[in-house]
């Protein structure tokens, strides 16, 4: 009982969504009056291949920006967790009272790693494997082995390397740069809210997998943006759930709110109370720099795509639910749903962006052109060219 109860509170109804989103959901025209505004925006093809600009790209937003680590769902009270995929070997906490935390994941002994996985561990401490410092997961030095062999000591001063770090919006955010002044503005605003009324900081994760592509990050996040290649990529797949009409997109300062009718929208099913608003609408977000998410009717996919190298990209992709399942239909949706989603993003999207990169390191196209279905992607450019100065 206790269950459906809960259940009851967690579904996405229009009413638990905020203001904006339901304003946005609201301008969904029914799908015959949706009719896209051409264009032909162009972007030269070498922003996906030229090293100058990753290392731009790198300075300019993933050193001096924060940046989204981990989901705060799979970061409990007492556990820490190392992260690498941003080049930096971070370690993420929680502490008992529930604060985030973000180290270097470097002793202040002899600087060994105190976490050579990324998994996550429930410990009281961080214990170095070398010598047995031992850190609270607070960062504070609490206990060093003999002791006495080291003069003039004080634990005091050998505190772990803290990175400003945030937890909003369901993502735990850092500054890879140490002596950051800790910036958090890009997530002042309308989207936390948005990402809070989703419920992604308390939604259960099902499931986490790491996907290594040959595609430059920025290829791998186009498809997210753009409703054109549905109809198309995913004709065999999910092409039926989805009309081919453009969004309703709304600019969120650096972040991108995207919301669109499936196949079966009509205007007059926003007025049924209590119907799960995600059957009929999907909400798509890029959350500056590097995160997609889309809602699906019972879990939501949020995928941080993290730059490995000009051509290469690390996906985190998570399923979202919103509890875990406690009962055989259960189990079996959430599976069924995985593997749908897996295949479709995995062989699919993913497929997409590295065939592109292989056909642009050909050398046969100078310059990328975005359509009327695709508006969104420019769009997100002006927002990262401006970063990049
Ligand atoms: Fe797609």
């Amino acid at each position: 009982m206790a269950s459906s109860v809960a259940n009851e509170r967690v579904i996405p109804t229009l009413d638990s969504l905020t203001p904006g989103q339901i304003n946005a959901i609201r301008r969904i025209p029914p799908h015959e009056a949706a009719k896209p505004t051409p264009a032909n925006v162009t972007r030269p093809t070498s922003i996906f291949f030229s090293e100058e600009r990753y290392a731009q790209e790198q300075a300019r937003i993933f050193r001096r920006l924060p940046v989204p680590v981990m989901l705060s769902a799979a970061l409990a009270p007492g556990v820490a967790i190392a992260n690498d995929a941003y080049g930096i070997s971070l370690i993420l906490t929680r502490t008992k009272n529930g604060t985030a935390r973000a180290f270097l994941n470097t002793c202040q002994h002899k600087g060994s790693k105190l976490l050579e996985d990324e998994q996550p561990h429930k410990v009281p401490r961080l214990v170095c494997p070398f010598h047995a410092w031992s850190y609270g997961l607070d960062g504070e030095l609490v206990g060093v082995p003999r002791q006495e062999i080291f003069s003039d000591f004080c634990k005091a001063n050998y505190k772990l390397a803290e990175l400003p770090c945030r937890d909003a919006g369901g993502f735990i955010w850092v500054h890879l740069d140490r002596h950051s002044a800790g910036d958090f503005s890009t997530l002042n605003g309308e989207i936390v809210g948005d990402l809070e009324a989703l419920n992604l900081h308390h939604m259960h994760v099902y499931h986490q997998e790491s996907f290594d592509l040959k595609a430059n990050w920025k290829l791998v996040l186009e498809p997210f943006m753009e409703p054109y290649h549905v109809q198309r990529l995913h004709a065999k797949s999910v092409a039926p759930l989805f009309a081919d009409v453009p969004s309703v997109v709304d600019m969120l300062d650096h972040h991108i709110r995207i919301i669109t009718g499936k196949v079966q929208f009509e205007p007059a099913i926003l007025d049924v109370p209590g119907e799960n608003i995600h059957k009929t609408v999907t909400h798509a977000y890029i959350v500056f720099p590097n995160i997609s998410i889309i809602t699906s009717p019972y879990y939501i996919s949020v995928m941080i795509i993290v730059p490995q190298g000009v051509d290469r990209s690390r996906v985190e992709y998570s399923m979202l639910t919103r509890e875990a399942p406690d009962n055989p239909k259960a189990h079996q949706l959430f599976a069924d749903s995985l593997r749908i989603v897996l295949d479709v993003f995995g062989n699919e999207d993913f497929r997409a962006a590295v065939i592109s990169q292989a056909g642009l390191a050909a050398g046969g196209l100078d310059k990328m052109t975005y359509g009327g279905l695709e508006d969104v992607i420019p769009k997100y450019y002006e927002v990262l060219e401006a970063e990049l100065g």
